[in-house]
């Protein structure tokens, strides 16, 4: 693929495999038409981005079925609040405030009451129309230049855009920001978090690379990114959200008041050689070994004759279980609280996915918590659950 913002052609360091649509639950008759993308990954040096090189068109995965809500956590509820929390210093009573990816509006929610223009883009018309029926604006459409030109009253007069695990997916950045561009106010702030690329490479946690997820930012590709665009990098703040996110600040390049945390930050990821491919490489070389390690863990239960289920049929899960090529001979089923998952099966590998109900009454040896990222709040509501946890990675 050729990066929107270098211009330059990427080169694959390391492939994945064949992957379905990471969010592509489907019924038993739709097997045999599912889509299938060689899913690869390449590292521009020039801004230090971590990308796809390539992915299915953004109507494939972002559209009426969209089964994922924000809402399905609780302690992801309790995360947005707080964060809508820390931006209300960004904000004057009539400010105009936007979300991209408005999900189905956990996150704007916080906001509607005290203010009067908020607005979020959702393009996954059941999600959104989840937070119309609860009276938070939303247009069901790309946030994108061309979409956002028809909303007069927010260009450039837009004090805060916001967006959550959303800017990973847009694969044209240069028009995600151009319209940033056209909305945000003179003093305006964007403010967006992510899944972090040091905390990945730490981790291991490599079932964060999947369709949805084109890029893994780092402080400092994000800082060269929006430099391209007369914009700075003000401020991050990490947060353990998704096994480990940044939170980036962006104003308008005039802006004076840099934190020490960008720095701070940017040393440390070239200290670590996060803008350099050796990283990469040094994760590629990771990955292989975790996916033996978890295929001998598997292996091994199953030769002292212990069922296994997984717990949380997240995106994630489905990197994991087509990478590491584990089916239904190895895991009999995977619950979930999402109706929209329930009663269908994974993507590519076609384990079924149940209820809670059924996890409940079918009590199994082992479980592979796919959802590791809300392992408190799963730990905690499954008390009562005596057999073996267990992951890819160290939770
Ligand atoms: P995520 O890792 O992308 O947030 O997806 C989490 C998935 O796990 C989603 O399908 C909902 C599911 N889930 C449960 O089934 N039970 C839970 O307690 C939590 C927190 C999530």
């Amino acid at each position: 693929m050729r990066c929107k913002i270098t211009n330059k052609q990427l080169n694959p360091f390391m492939s994945f495999g064949k992957m379905p649509i990471a969010n592509g639950f489907l019924n038993k008759n739709d097997f045999s038409k599912e889509f299938f993308f060689n899913m690869e990954i390449g590292f521009n040096e020039e801004i230090g981005l971590f990308q796809l090189n390539d992915h299915p068109k953004p109507e494939t995965m972002f559209n009426k079925n969209y089964p994922f809500f924000t809402g399905s956590s609780v302690y992801m509820k309790a995360h947005f609040k707080m964060y809508a929390e820390s931006l209300k210093k960004f904000l004057k009573s009539d400010s105009r405030i936007i979300e991209i990816g408005s999900n189905d509006g956990t996150f704007l929610k916080n906001f509607v009451d005290s203010y009067e223009n908020v607005l979020g883009f959702e393009p996954s018309k059941n999600v959104a129309d989840k937070a119309m029926k609860q009276n938070i604006p939303t247009e069901n459409i790309f946030f994108n230049r061309e979409n956002v030109r028809n909303f007069k009253e927010y260009l450039g007069n837009t004090d805060l855009i916001c967006a959550s695990n959303v800017i990973c997916h847009v694969p044209d950045l240069k028009n995600l920001i151009e319209a940033v561009d056209l909305l945000l106010s003179k003093s305006g702030t964007f403010v967006f978090e992510e899944p972090y690329l040091g905390s990945m490479f730490e981790r291991v946690s490599y079932d964060q690379i999947y369709d949805e997820h084109i890029y893994m930012f780092s402080v400092t590709s994000v800082s060269k990114i929006f430099e391209k665009f007369n914009f700075v990098l003000v401020d991050v703040f990490p947060q353990i959200t998704h096994g480990g996110s940044m939170r980036y600040v962006i104003k308008r390049k005039n802006f004076k008041d840099k934190s020490d945390n960008v720095k701070k930050t940017l040393i440390t990821e070239r200290d670590r050689k996060l803008d350099k491919i050796e990283s990469c490489l040094n994760f590629k070389e990771n990955c292989e070994l975790s996916k033996l390690k978890i295929i001998k863990k598997i292996k091994a239960f199953k030769e002292e004759g212990k069922s296994i289920c997984g717990y949380g049929a997240t995106s994630k899960s489905t990197t994991i279980l087509n990478y590491c090529n584990i089916g239904t001979n190895l895991i009999d089923y995977i619950c979930d609280t999402t109706t929209e998952k329930i009663g269908k099966f994974s993507p590519g590998m076609h384990i079924p996915i149940k209820n809670m109900d059924y996890f409940k009454k079918n009590q199994t040896d082992c479980v592979y918590l796919f959802a590791w990222n809300h392992k408190d709040e799963i730990l905690n509501k499954e008390k009562d659950f005596k057999g073996k946890w267990f992951s890819h990675v160290e939770v």
